[in-house]
């Protein structure tokens, strides 16, 4: 098949111009022509596979562009990148690779094209399209990737067994293609995956929180959470996620299945929200539940300080698999801790302290918050549903009402400590602390309203009763 007119964008013109000039063959391949095949949104990253030097290849097209790109070179890799309009082009050498067992660095020999697509990881991705003069747009599909894209199929084009073993991120980018494309594993390779999982070991933590972040960008991220379950790799990524897969039973009190009830939240959560630290939060929201389960005669099952051990937790796995460590750490660590305080609000009436609490405590975090806990009712009764979710409109409505009338979201305290020790002549002391937490308490609680004025009177009534009084002027 040719696929001519589907390569329109310039740069392979150019490409195949260079290619004739230094009497090379190239073809562009990987995901760029997949995506082109699947008609999903053109991709941003080109590769493109020389049969020869990729960075002789990549100089020689920046020479025959207008603007002669910079090219920049990856010795050690053998690749080079450059950047024409809005798409990266990367360019490597075809290679016959080998891995050594424990690492993942390639033995590198030149190759044909038929061995570097060999050593891709499937056969939809092993696609390639000739960028040669003699048959431009020629399809070159050696391992039946066009059936499998037609048939939704992810399949390694060798025994997977060695293509997992010669990089076992690979078992991960399978998952996550199944998810993102909607497409089934092969038998094989998913039995295979399950055999070589415990090697994800050597992969770094970035580059599994890469594959973790794509899946948690899918419209159903439990598709992938479902297959790395399956296949033992979350009990080896996430193991405090896998811990949540148990119901037990004691005197006919049963707890509800916490790991299906995540990833449903994780699911739920999806279509209110695109920020993958939002989902991360959703994912981790209950990871405190296996550690802080008790029974007790009376409560029957307890989760007794869940969400504060779960702030710690999420910040462990942050830690472990070499997260980002700044806001967004905190920010997922604070949904979890605040995770179930909606709910709580809103089993009750809904009074407008616990929302100014509420609202003081999150910050600009509320919406976020609010979101995470309408994903969280997974409950199948109908009256409860309803129920729920309308409580949690009352508090949305509210966390407006209370926000425009008493703007504790950045709370700021009216009165300074500075200001307190100016007006009774104090030194850094223990009632400054007392007045300011006095009054920030009386604001929350609603006696007073959040300004100066009234603040200064209720500060004044309570300095007389600790004995405090004005300084003279
Ligand atoms: N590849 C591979 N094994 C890997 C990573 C990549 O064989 N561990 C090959 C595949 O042929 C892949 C190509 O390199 O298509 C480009 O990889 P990459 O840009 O990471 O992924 P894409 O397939 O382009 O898809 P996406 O951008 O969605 O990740």
């Amino acid at each position: 098949m040719n696929y001519k007119e589907a390569l329109n964008n310039k740069i392979f013109e150019v490409i195949s111009e260079a290619s004739q000039e230094l009497n090379i063959e190239s073809y562009v391949i990987g995901g760029f022509v997949r995506d082109l095949l699947l008609n999903r949104n053109s991709k941003k990253d080109i590769d493109v596979v020389a049969v020869g030097s990729g960075i002789e290849l990549a100089l020689k097209v920046s020479d025959l562009l207008p603007k002669k790109p910079k090219v920049q070179v990856f010795k050690t890799y053998g690749t080079a990148m450059l950047r024409f309009e809005d798409t990266e082009i990367e360019f490597v050498g075809a290679r016959k690779e080998s891995y050594n067992l424990d690492s993942r660095n390639p033995i590198v020999e030149d190759g044909t094209l038929e061995d570097d697509q060999n050593r891709r990881d499937f056969t939809i991705n092993a696609l390639a399209l000739s960028l040669n003069s003699n048959n431009f747009g020629n399809l070159s599909d050696p391992f039946n990737g066009i059936s499998d894209l037609e048939n939704k199929i992810i399949k390694t084009p060798l025994d997977p067994d060695i293509t997992f073993s010669d990089d076992p991120l690979r078992m991960l980018r399978g998952i996550r293609f199944a998810t993102q494309l909607g497409f089934e594993i092969d038998q094989t390779s998913l039995d295979s995956i399950t055999k070589n999982a415990e090697r994800i070991k050597i992969i770094s933590g970035e580059r599994i929180v890469e594959e973790l972040n794509k899946i948690l960008s899918t419209d159903k991220p439990s598709i992938g959470f479902l297959l790395l379950f399956k296949t033992g790799l979350l009990d080896i990524i996430l193991p405090e996620l896998t811990a949540l897969n148990q119901v037990e039973e004691i005197e006919g009190h049963t707890h509800k299945n916490n790991f299906y009830h995540t990833l449903e939240v994780v699911d739920n959560i999806c279509p209110n929200t695109d920020d993958v630290w939002l989902r991360w939060s959703a994912l981790l929201h209950d990871i405190g539940k296996a550690p802080t389960k008790r029974f007790n005669k009376k409560q029957g099952w307890t989760f007794h300080g869940h969400e504060f051990l779960g702030g710690k937790m999420a910040k462990k796995i942050f830690e472990r698999l070499h997260m980002p460590l700044n806001h967004k750490m905190k920010f997922v660590q604070k949904m979890v801790i605040m995770s179930s305080r909606p709910i709580v609000l809103a089993q009750d009436i809904v009074t407008d302290s616990a929302v100014r609490r509420l609202v003081f405590d999150a910050g600009e975090d509320v919406e976020n918050l609010m979101t995470l806990c309408e994903a969280d009712i997974t409950t199948k009764n109908p009256n409860k549903f309803r129920k729920y979710h309308s409580n949690f409109e009352i508090v949305r409505k509210k966390i407006v009402e209370v926000e425009e009338r008493d703007h504790v979201r950045n709370f700021q305290p009216p009165i300074s400590g500075e200001e307190i020790m100016e007006i009774f002549d104090l030194k850094p002391s223990r009632e400054i602390g007392m007045l300011k937490e006095a009054i920030k308490e009386a604001i929350l609680e609603g006696e007073i309203a959040n300004d100066y004025d009234a603040a200064y009177g209720f500060m004044m009534k309570r300095a007389e009763k600790l004995g405090l009084k004005k300084a003279e002027k």
